[in-house]
């Protein structure tokens, strides 16, 4: 296995991080508790969307009032930053979101208050949740509902929580609920330095022992594949992956491919796949939807498999609840090892924004809050 190291965050970035982190924490102190009239009321910075394919606005707003019943507070410390947090902002992922809209629905944090109904959590347990009803995550507190958390160890840092569920959650579903993945399997991951990506990675090759080819962008994003466990990291090119999954797989091709970015790339990886292989589709960082003949399925006996973690909480919850409870295990167990590539703070969010747009990130980023 290849080893080295990617640099991912300049010195630059660094300097002005932490710049940012003593202005943020001054401003917070000033703003947590402030006078109105004769009641003291706690207030709460977030990153605001007040208009679509506007920049998020930070500003200090009251604390709802009075939680329902199995609503939690949180005292939010980091939220992981998706490409979904952006679509929305631009008015691009279905639905338009009512506003004023606060993204963010990785969570990590404390529990900081408990609705009435409210029966498996305590005041300060630390917390990962999933808050994909309402979002409102880049923010220093959220209200979520009890059935989207998940309680931590103490072993796991709060920059970590926010790169856990989402991401290895799914990879997790796809590959061992859906395709059965084994060490005698040979898995395609394709964007594999990408937040999916990587995690895929990080279980076909560490947990399940599944020989691991990932494909990405450019060299270095290749070199943390290879650091993650993959047996070979390649860069885009349709002829080399092709000529090198035949060849680790003595011309059988791919058992498994997990796809998450969709158009082109996920036609180039059908071809790789293995007779009665299986084909993960699990997002679409090109944003373009493939359109696949299906009779291309039939000479392989192909099997097709969508994974969507958000919709196992309705469809499946006791999935839902234990694919959460075995990441953390996992964790726990150092098994796995999320890879965040960058922290910004809640005033750099649009810039966390510009980063993951650029296509600059490997793994996770993050907004690191408090
Ligand atoms: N099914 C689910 O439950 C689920 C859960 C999480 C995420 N998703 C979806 O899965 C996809 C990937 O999520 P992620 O968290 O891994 O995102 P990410 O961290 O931003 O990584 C996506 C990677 O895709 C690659 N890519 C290839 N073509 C691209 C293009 N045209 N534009 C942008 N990126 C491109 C890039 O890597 P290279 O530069 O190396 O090509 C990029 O780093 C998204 O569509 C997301 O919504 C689905």
């Amino acid at each position: 296995m290849a080893t080295c190291t990617i640099k991912t965050i300049s010195s630059f970035f660094i300097t002005s991080l932490n710049k940012s982190v003593l202005n943020h924490s001054l401003l917070r102190k000033q703003s947590l508790f402030r006078k109105n009239g004769s009641q003291t009321f706690a207030g709460y910075r977030a990153a605001v969307l007040k208009e679509i394919g506007k920049p998020l606005v930070v500003e200090e707003l009251k604390s709802e009032k009075k939680l329902k019943d199995s609503e939690v507070r949180i005292d939010v410390h980091t939220c992981g930053v998706n490409s979904s947090d952006i679509l929305i902002c631009q008015g691009q992922y279905g639905t338009q979101p009512k506003l004023p809209f606060i993204p963010g629905f990785e969570v990590c944090g404390e529990v900081k208050e408990l609705g009435p109904g409210v029966k498996n959590f305590r005041l300060g347990d630390r917390v990962i949740g999933l808050n994909k009803d309402k979002y409102s995550g880049f923010a220093e507190e959220c209200v979520m509902m009890e059935r989207d958390l998940w309680v931590i160890p103490q072993s796991m840092k709060f920059q970590f929580g926010a790169s856990l569920i989402d991401t290895y959650g799914t990879a997790l579903l796809g590959l061992q609920r859906r395709a059965k993945v084994s060490k005698e399997d040979v898995v395609l991951v394709t964007a594999a330095a990408g937040g999916l990506g990587l995690a895929a990675v990080d279980l076909a090759a560490n947990v399940f022992q599944a020989k691991v080819i990932g494909v990405c962008g450019t060299e270095d994003k290749a070199c943390l594949v290879r650091d993650k466990g993959a047996w070979a990291a390649l860069k885009y090119d349709p002829e080399h992956v092709y000529k090198k999954t035949m060849e680790v797989t003595n011309s059988k091709g791919a058992s498994i491919i997990f796809d998450a970015v969709g158009g082109d790339v996920f036609k180039e990886a059908l071809k790789c796949v293995a007779h009665e292989g299986k084909v993960i589709v699990a997002g679409f960082a090109s944003r373009q939807i493939p359109n696949v003949p299906t009779s291309l399925l039939l000479p392989q006996s192909v099997s097709l498999i969508g994974v969507s973690l958000t919709h196992y909480r309705e469809a499946n919850n006791e999935v839902y609840r234990q694919i959460g409870d075995n990441v953390i295990e996992l964790y726990d167990e150092r098994l796995i090892s999320p890879h965040v590539s960058a922290s910004f703070s809640l005033d750099q969010v649009n810039e966390a924004f510009e980063f993951l747009s650029l296509r600059k990130s490997t793994g996770k980023v993050i907004l690191s809050i408090r």
